[in-house]
């Protein structure tokens, strides 16, 4: 009996030592290491690359690579990574030898940006986002940017913050997160003379509108978007950048809970300034890409609608619209959804704190939230012409104006 007692205690001892050291390679090996892809190529910058590329990137990299204090391309916190994932920053992608991407050859960023995997054999964790299938043309139109003299990438300094990944992070980029295969076939975009094929590229191999459409991140099939559970259906639990959670949107042709009901004019309205065909603000992440060309969007729309009609009401937990105007300046900070983008301190997308030396009068300012496209016609902020009350500019100004005085205070 008491040897058996022995063994079994033995067991015991064995399976949690086994265990332990399991946690343990997880929690300090980190993220584990992949041999690099290696790809030889130089890509040739021509103008056109170059400005084909700085749209692409406006619409795909530099939301969340650019510090909007520096207005540089240097990194800074991910405030839209779910806490159970620890804290992320994304990196300096300037080009600054050492702390940039000022050294890497042409086909290490290819290698990244196809496979996830760096040339250090780090892999980018999946809020990096891979372009497995984009189109050749395309990706090389993007490193030639990254190669230009955009002021966006001028070197800078910045050393790269380490990722401060939880458990859970670390477990998950063993088991499920996983760099793409590459097999260094040319990758061409379908003619835009074939809008559906073009519209499907698009929507699956560019800024994966998928995804997040789908019914959840866990299901999503990324070398087959359409087997994706609950495909363009929506209900995906987003975070905005005030930490609330922004379900994705039906965009099926389904006429009830879906697009169905929407003009192409609508859909080319909502993603290239952020409006729906109800006047409603769409709210981050979802945040206007005016560099769509219309060709484009409606070739993206002209998919859309073949995809299967999914009947799925998502909740969308949308303000009030209408009803009498407000007077508190962050009630209504709150309502028109300037929170998801801007977070609960004015530093979400720009800087809110930082930025506003460059609207001195608060006619400026609020002429800016009235219409930022006036501005700069790239600004990812959407036109509120119209939908906010007259009446309640100028108690949203005074609140935004707040937000320099309370990091001053903080700062003292
Ligand atoms: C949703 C946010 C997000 C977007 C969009 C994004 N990145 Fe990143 N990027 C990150 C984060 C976060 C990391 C760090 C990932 C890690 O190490 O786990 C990163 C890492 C990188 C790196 C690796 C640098 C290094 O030193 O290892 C490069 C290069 C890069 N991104 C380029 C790009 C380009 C080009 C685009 C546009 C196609 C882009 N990123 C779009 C968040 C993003
Ligand atoms: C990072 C995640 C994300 C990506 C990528 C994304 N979306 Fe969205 N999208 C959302 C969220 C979240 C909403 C809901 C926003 C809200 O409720 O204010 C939304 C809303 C929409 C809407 C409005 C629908 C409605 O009923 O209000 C359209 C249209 C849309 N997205 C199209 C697209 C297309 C096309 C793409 C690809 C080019 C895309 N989205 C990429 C997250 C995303
Ligand atoms: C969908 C996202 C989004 C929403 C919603 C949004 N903004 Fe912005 N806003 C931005 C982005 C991104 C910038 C940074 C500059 C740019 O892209 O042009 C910005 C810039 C600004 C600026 C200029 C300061 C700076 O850092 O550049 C002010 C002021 C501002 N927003 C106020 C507001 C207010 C007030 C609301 C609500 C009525 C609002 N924003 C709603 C995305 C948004």
């Amino acid at each position: 009996m008491r040897m058996v007692l022995k063994i079994l205690l033995g067991l015991i001892v064995l399976l949690l030592v086994i265990g332990g050291s399991f946690v343990a390679v997880i929690h300090f090996g980190g993220v584990p290491q992949y041999d690099p892809p290696r790809i030889d190529l130089q890509v040739e910058l021509t103008p056109e690359r170059v400005a084909r590329g700085k749209d692409l990137s406006r619409m795909s990299c530099n939301e969340c690579h650019l510090d909007f204090e520096k207005g540089r391309l240097s990194g800074r916190r991910m405030f839209d990574v779910p806490p159970v994932f620890g804290v992320a920053y994304s990196t300096n992608i300037t080009q600054d030898p050492v702390h940039g991407i000022g050294s890497w050859t042409d086909g290490e960023l290819i290698g990244l940006l196809r496979t996830g995997i760096g040339r250090d054999g780090h892999f980018s964790m999946p809020w990096m986002p891979k372009l497995p299938r984009m189109a050749d043309e395309d990706l090389y139109s993007l490193i030639a940017w990254l190669r230009s003299d955009d002021p966006l990438l001028e070197a800078t300094p910045e050393p790269n913050r380490p990722q401060e990944l939880s458990f859970l992070a670390k477990f998950l980029s063993r088991v499920a997160f996983k760099p793409f295969e590459w097999d260094g076939a040319p990758r061409v975009a379908p003619s835009p003379a074939d809008p559906v094929e073009f519209g499907r590229y698009l929507v699956h191999d560019h800024l994966e509108c998928y995804s997040c459409h789908s019914a959840d991140f866990k299901t999503v099939d990324d070398l087959d978007p359409p087997a994706s559970e609950g495909y363009m259906g929506g209900g995906n639990r987003l975070l905005s950048l005030d930490g609330e959670i922004i379900l994705s949107a039906n965009i099926t042709p389904d006429h009830e809970t879906g697009i169905g009901a929407w003009s192409e004019e609508d859909f080319v309205r909502a993603l290239r300034e952020g409006i729906r065909p109800d006047g409603r603000v769409l709210r981050y992440p979802m945040s206007r890409r005016p560099e769509y060309t219309v060709e484009e969007a409606q070739a993206m729309f002209a998919y859309l609608r073949t995809v299967p009609a999914l009947r799925n009401p998502v909740d969308r937990r949308f303000h009030e619209q209408g009803g009498p105007a407000l007077a508190d300046g962050r009630a209504i900070y709150e309502k028109y959804g300037c929170i998801t983008c801007h977070g609960p301190d004015g530093r979400g997308l720009g800087n809110l704190a930082a930025n506003l030396k460059r609207f001195p009068q608060d006619s400026t300012l609020a002429a800016w939230i009235r219409n930022a496209s006036l501005f700069d016609p790239h600004t990812r902020m959407p036109s509120y012409e119209g939908r906010i009350r007259e009446s309640e500019y100028e108690p949203l100004v005074r609140f935004v104006r707040g937000f320099a005085d309370q990091a001053a205070a903080s700062h003292r």
